[in-house]
């Protein structure tokens, strides 16, 4: 219920941004009993709390992903955290991805986006942002032999037991199954000796680059796909600024930022006390769960005017904290923030007068991984044109 200081797993799920604001009004760092920990709501304290990874730690036997994948370097902190982190770096670099995959990726976007034009209309998360995620992932891991399809199904079920985890379920047969299929591929790759993951060999166990890698799926799949849609869906919502960009397209990456700020594809990421300490003036007890919801310290007024518009101009959008901050910071917000620029830039030289489908689109949902169902658009189509 709006106002209560503890809202619903289906709250979170939801329109969560008045449950958090009302959180944040009444103290950053509330305890939420849906969620069986603390939840950190301003900017502050979120950065405080993911820079000191000595109090506020990722590596502990409750983390979901580590449950559902095994350790990663998402799962643990110190040196242990580089050693499965830096084999990994090079090829992630702002001056890396740009070079080695943006031609692959505007090819495939441009493939993906010509299959549909022709219908004048189309469901531009399914039809474009998943897939074009799931490729570019596959591309880049150097997964040959495997399926766009086949992998974004194993995804979905696994995506649903890290999302079980936190509703209190266990990892069921079909999650299993993928993972399975899954670590078949990752192995072959690794052998095959062409897959960036050939880096760790030596300094990771098979198992600990499995992890790695699907830890790297994880993080590019859902993640883009949900960027992408969300960018998509708030430029269609907002005719005016899509006009702007179409004109100008250096406006793409402030379109994507400003999005990554409103409607982050990640909501909340989770840390555990390994002391007793105080935050913002709770006492939080050693061993104590705490969450900090990057979509509410992303909406922090103290830090955004009004923080619940989308505004493409605002001069502080690249301060949003979706990639996090510490040694946690994302490793493939580079190659993320390319195949968002890439998807948009397609959409727009593909497909002329695009317009919004309000009522075949929703807004976004999700406890953990967020994004919009579905974000329709219709076009100009010589087809459409011609038999409609
Ligand atoms: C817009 C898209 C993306 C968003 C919003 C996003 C978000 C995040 C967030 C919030 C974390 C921190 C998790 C934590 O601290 O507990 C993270 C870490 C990570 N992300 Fe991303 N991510 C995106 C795209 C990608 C892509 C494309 C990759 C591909 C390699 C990737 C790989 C990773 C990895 C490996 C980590 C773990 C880093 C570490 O623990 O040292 N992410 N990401």
């Amino acid at each position: 219920m709006l106002g209560s200081t503890s809202p619903s797993l289906a709250d979170l799920e939801g329109s969560l941004h008045p449950h958090l604001a009302a959180l944040r009004s009444k103290n950053p760092v509330a305890w939420v009993d849906s969620l069986g920990g603390w939840l950190v709501t301003d900017r502050a304290t979120a950065l405080a709390v993911m820079r000191d990874f000595s109090t506020f730690t990722v590596d502990d036997p409750r983390f979901s992903t580590t449950q559902v994948m095994g350790v990663s370097m998402l799962s643990v902190d110190g040196p242990e955290h580089g050693r499965h982190r830096e084999p990994f770096m090079e090829p992630f670099k702002s001056s890396a991805v740009g070079p080695q995959f943006g031609d692959w990726i505007a090819t495939e976007a441009r493939r993906l986006v010509e299959g549909f034009k022709p219908h004048g209309t189309a469901e531009l998360r399914s039809a474009l942002a998943a897939p074009l995620a799931v490729a570019t992932i596959i591309e880049v891991l150097g997964l040959v032999d495997a399926e766009v399809d086949e992998v974004l199904a194993w995804y979905r079920f696994i995506g649903e037991a890290i999302e079980g985890i936190n509703a209190g379920r266990t990892v069921d047969a079909s999650a299993q199954q993928s993972l399975a299929q899954l670590r078949h591929h990752i192995d072959e790759a690794v052998q095959n000796g062409n897959s960036l993951l050939g880096q760790a060999v030596g300094t990771l166990t098979q198992a600990e680059i499995f992890a790695n890698a699907a830890v790297m799926m994880f993080g590019a799949i859902e993640t883009s796909e949900g960027t992408t849609a969300s960018t998509l869906l708030h430029l269609l919502q907002h005719p005016e600024q899509l006009a702007e960009v179409q004109n100008d397209r250096s406006l793409v990456a402030a379109a994507i930022d400003e999005t990554l700020r409103l409607e982050p594809s990640v909501t909340l990421v989770d840390r555990y006390a390994t002391t007793a300490t105080e935050l913002a003036g709770m006492t939080i007890t050693q061993g104590d769960l705490v969450s900090v919801s990057l979509a509410a310290a992303n909406r922090d007024p103290a830090v955004f005017d009004l923080p619940d518009q989308f505004d493409i101009h605002r001069h502080n959008l690249h301060q949003h904290v979706t990639f996090v901050q510490g040694p946690h910071r994302c490793l493939g917000m580079h190659l993320a923030r390319l195949e968002t620029q890439v998807a948009l830039n397609t959409v727009l030289d593909l497909l002329p007068g695009l317009v919004f489908d309000e009522p075949s689109s929703t807004p976004a949902r999700g406890l953990v991984f967020r994004k919009p169902a579905a974000v329709t658009a219709t076009w100009e189509s010589s087809t459409k044109l011609q038999y409609g």
